[in-house]
């Protein structure tokens, strides 16, 4: 028996992973960076498939890791784990430094960065485990706490869309429990997104005011009960 709540006991922290050069580039969202040997120091990456940066990672052969902050915004966070760069350029308007390898480093809402050279790939079925030999890192910001996973979701009440490995379909995950009729759904005017309260740990209207649509940013007020 697997009981899926069990999986929200363990710990992670809230990175961008970028890659690709001073011409290209590009990042997403990742809770799912751990260092995996000390001598030498080398890093995992979890990349779904689908991401455009797993291409640009492949290409590059190296990766940036960003390690965000508590107060990080919502904006970078739909920035670069909502939507794709194969639309658009994710870095036109952040901050970065390059490093050793000429990869891009997003420094905007960071405490520290990484860097690593990849030296395997492994296919884990929906994602690649890029295996990245720490080649530079640097500390930011000593002023903030590094975001963890569990204060994105409890604090920001943000949650993982499908490409994220701790994805969880909530309908499964709810499935033994008796449907509360209480649920509503509302719907961001601006972009359709639907906030399911049967999806989501948190009612609608208990979610902070400075709370955005996860897809398009657009304000709470913008959301309409369906
Ligand atoms: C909180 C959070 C955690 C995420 N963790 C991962 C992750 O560990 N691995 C992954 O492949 N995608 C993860 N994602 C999803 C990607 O960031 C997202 O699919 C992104 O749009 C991919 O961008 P790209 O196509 O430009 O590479 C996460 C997203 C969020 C919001």
């Amino acid at each position: 028996m697997i009981n899926i709540e069990a999986l929200f006991n363990i710990s992670y922290g809230l990175y961008i992973v970028c890659s690709g050069d001073n011409k290209k580039g590009n990042g997403f969202i990742s809770n799912t960076v751990f260092q995996v040997t000390a001598e030498p120091a080398r890093f995992a990456a979890s990349c779904n498939k689908n991401n455009y940066t797993a291409d640009i990672i492949k290409k590059t052969g190296a990766f940036s890791v960003s390690v965000l902050h508590t107060e990080a915004s919502s904006d970078i966070i739909g920035n670069f784990g909502y939507k794709t760069g194969k639309d658009f350029d994710k870095l036109a308007n952040v901050q970065l430094i390059y490093g050793e390898t000429g990869v891009p480093i997003v420094t905007n809402d960071s405490i520290a960065y990484f860097e690593c050279k990849v030296v395997e790939t492994i296919d884990v079925g929906t994602h690649i485990l890029f295996i990245g030999e720490l080649i530079n890192a640097e500390v930011l910001d000593n002023s903030k706490e590094p975001m963890t996973y569990l204060y994105y979701r409890n604090v920001k009440k943000g949650f993982s869309p499908k490409n994220a490995p701790t994805y969880i379909d909530k309908s499964k995950l709810d499935s033994s429990k008796p449907k509360d009729s209480n649920y509503k759904r509302y719907k961001c005017e601006v972009c359709g997104y639907i906030y399911d309260e049967s999806e989501q740990d948190v009612k609608f209207e208990d979610l902070p005011e400075d709370w955005v649509c996860p897809v398009c940013y657009t304000d709470k007020a913008d959301f309409i009960e369906i």
